[in-house]
């Protein structure tokens, strides 16, 4: 048994579906969308589900970050950052996650807006359903998500990317992200239905595993997660027709050949943890949307890395509360 001391970790911040907007707490998503494609309909569908950000909870998470996970190696985002893929929108999302913090330490930058950017903590990110919209419509294929996070998100639409984070003593877990949204809305099933779904395209896939594979070749020592914005079904959390990710079985079954034990999403709105022996799946849940029906979470997750293999050690997860105006611990 090594000491404390001694143990290879790595703490993860992980939040996910932010959902920020230009034009927080005015309608929900589909209210805008309804409103800005036909021009009407107005207020009738507000704060109907996939509604906007809270500006109050955004604040307050990211003062709940830095004051109490401020010693997290990194920040990691499971996409739908925004609400719309509009320029908009994304950039809010941008500003809130990377803007610098006002002297390094403080959640505020210098004009006095909330930032998760504090000090050189690395953020790690990819984009979601919600980031991928087209303007203002619900419609799949946007890349304006490519410009605005054009320094986290290199790699384009339909891809994956490796992103190697190092704690203070080497310890290191590469982190795959792949971007498994719709290139089009005649990818969903059935073909131009249900735009919240995302599809296991074989490319991706195949590219996932290759880079997994090449990465466990040149880094031995490195312990690798996968992320995914879209979680697949597990018999005790179906995911629904609506938000499914379209052929999953492809990523689970590439999971298990490349021995990949952790899979880290978001997208559902609902935060879990399932531990189905040879695969965990944490779905994050909403991290700060205004009346989130299953609650706004961050999540705190520690690894321990040993001889390339990464395992969880500490996962603790917390709420909001609008009792407390703070995120509060739930066992
Ligand atoms: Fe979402």
């Amino acid at each position: 048994m090594l000491s404390k001391s001694c143990r290879k970790l790595l703490s993860f911040v992980h939040i996910t579906d932010l959902h920020f907007s230009a034009t927080p707490g005015v309608y929900s998503f589909i209210g805008a969308a309804l409103s800005e494609r036909y021009q009407a309909g107005v207020g009738i569908v507000q704060d109907f589900f996939n509604g906007r950000h809270s500006p109050e909870i955004a604040e307050i998470a990211a003062d709940f970050i830095q004051r109490r996970l401020g010693d997290h190696d990194c920040i990691l985002l499971t996409g739908d950052l925004a609400t719309r893929g509009t320029q908009s929108d994304l950039q809010t999302a941008r500003d809130y996650v990377l803007s610098p913090s006002a002297n390094g330490t403080t959640y505020q930058t210098s004009t006095g807006r909330p930032t998760l950017s504090v000090g050189n903590r690395p953020v790690v990110l990819l984009p979601g359903n919600h980031d991928r919209f087209e303007d203002s419509k619900c419609v799949p294929g946007g890349t304006m998500f490519d410009s605005v996070f054009g320094d986290k998100w290199t790699k384009g639409p339909q891809s994956v990317q490796v992103n190697a984070v190092c704690g203070l003593d080497g310890t290191t877990i590469n982190v795959i992200c792949a971007d498994f949204t719709l290139p089009s809305a005649q990818h969903a099933d059935p073909p131009a239905f249900f735009p919240g779904q995302g599809r296991c395209i074989e490319d991706v896939v195949r590219e996932l595993s290759r880079v997994t594979l090449a990465s466990r070749v040149k880094y031995p020592r490195r312990g690798i997660i996968w992320v995914s914005h879209f979680p697949p079904s597990f018999p005790n959390e179906p995911v629904g027709r609506l938000l499914e990710l379209v052929d999953s079985h492809f990523l689970l079954d590439a999971a298990r050949n490349c021995g990949i034990k952790y899979l880290i999403c978001g997208h559902t709105h609902r935060q879990y943890y399932v531990d189905a022996a040879d695969i965990i799946l944490i779905v994050g849940g909403t991290a700060c949307m205004l009346h989130s029906s299953n609650g706004n979470w961050i999540n705190s997750l520690r690894f321990e890395v040993n001889n390339g293999e990464a395992d969880i050690v500490e996962f603790s997860s917390f709420e909001f509360s609008q009792e407390d105006k703070d995120f509060v611990y739930r066992p």
